[in-house]
């Protein structure tokens, strides 16, 4: 059995809990939160112990993982908490806003022997596993041409999202998961160009980006968390080759919590013929914390989101960063670790 205390009980720690109500190796032991009534309305919801002090948790109840889903600026401190107290840590993307924040974290995980998985969750949506799987097999023959989108309106339920120096706005909440994907696919990017639009407080919250890899595939990913009011959560992916074309939307009903109730249409182009397989409903994010509590009982990392990749993929996002500010194409720097 592991046992698992859920850092915040917002948005996110509410998904994550119900999908481990769903798994039989798994108990929730508490929640941590530091505000009292979202704490005890989680704790009666799921049956496990609250607190609003993590250090408090490390001393006196036994549990194996931290679930880190708290705001973005909190996750440094968090991790480097729960690895001090030799806990394996599963913790909400983006990880953090910067390489050298993620460089302490790393420094502390190794150094406590704990393991690590961040929550990139398009490595286990069904559509976009179906498409790395075709990518793997060379069915597009040479890729010419690969998209990627996401668009939202502002997250509704919290406001710390709307400050840069917190969530690091549209470009690192959202738009990361397509420059994630496309790294997976693709590799290391070689240079990067963007262009947006930031809001009153400086999030880069419209973005469009064009990442060069060093295999020769260029692509293009739009991501904008402030669409008009009503607009629908939406998913866009599309890569073009000598041979197949892949073809991937969905429109959620309203806002990311409605994905259950959305459309989503996969079509694939090859040799005249095109095929619709039937949508995949399975809960990509009970999907992700299914492998990552396996990883944890063997005590192994894992390998569908290797940390080696969580640090490109940051490496990736501060040139794009740089390219928003300047104007200018972007060498990015892995700098690498010694
Ligand atoms: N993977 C995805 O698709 C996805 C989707 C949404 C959000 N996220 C990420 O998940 C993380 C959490 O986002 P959310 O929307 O659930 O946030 P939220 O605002 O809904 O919840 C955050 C919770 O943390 C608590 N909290 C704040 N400061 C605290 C502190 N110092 N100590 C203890 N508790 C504290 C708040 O009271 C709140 O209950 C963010 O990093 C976000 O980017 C990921």
């Amino acid at each position: 059995m592991i046992k698992i205390v859920i850092v915040g009980a917002g948005f996110m720690g509410r998904t994550h809990a119900d999908a481990y109500l769903r798994m039989a190796n798994v108990e929730i032991a508490a929640v941590c939160d530091r505000d009292e009534s979202a704490r005890a309305e989680f704790a009666e919801k799921y049956g496990c112990r609250a607190a609003a002090d993590f250090g408090a948790l490390v001393r006196d109840c036994e549990f194996d993982v931290a679930d880190i889903c708290l705001p973005t600026f909190l996750h440094e401190a968090y991790v480097l908490a729960a690895a001090q107290a030799k806990k394996d840590i599963f913790c909400e993307k983006p990880i953090t806003l910067s390489v050298e924040s993620l460089d302490r974290m790393l420094d502390a995980v190794r150094a406590n022997r704990v393991r690590l998985m961040v929550g990139q969750v398009l490595h286990f949506w069904p559509e976009y596993v179906r498409a790395k799987e075709a990518v793997e097999r060379a069915d597009f023959g040479e890729i010419r041409y690969a998209y990627a989108a996401r668009l939202s309106e502002h997250p509704k339920w919290s406001d710390w999202y709307r400050r840069p120096e917190n969530s690091g706005g549209g470009l690192f909440d959202l738009h990361l998961h397509d420059i994630d994907y496309l790294c997976w696919l693709f590799g290391e990017a070689e240079s990067v160009y963007a262009v947006g639009k930031k809001n009153d407080f400086g999030c880069w919250n419209h973005v469009v980006s064009v990442l060069n890899f060093r295999g020769g595939v260029s692509a293009t990913a739009h991501g904008v968390i402030e669409m008009t009011k009503g607009y629908p959560f939406t998913m866009e992916l599309r890569l073009s080759g000598s041979r197949t074309t892949y073809d991937y939307v969905m429109h959620a009903g309203e806002n990311l919590e409605d994905r259950g109730n959305s459309l989503r249409r996969t079509a694939i182009y090859a040799d005249g013929k095109i095929t619709v397989p039937e949508a995949d409903l399975r809960d990509p994010y009970a999907l992700e914390l299914a492998h990552f509590v396996d990883c944890a009982a063997a005590k192994r990392e894992s390998e569908i989101v290797p940390l080696e990749l969580v640090r490109n993929v940051l490496c990736t996002m501060e040139a794009l960063k740089e390219s928003l500010e300047s104007g200018a194409l972007v060498k990015v720097n892995y700098g690498r670790r010694g």
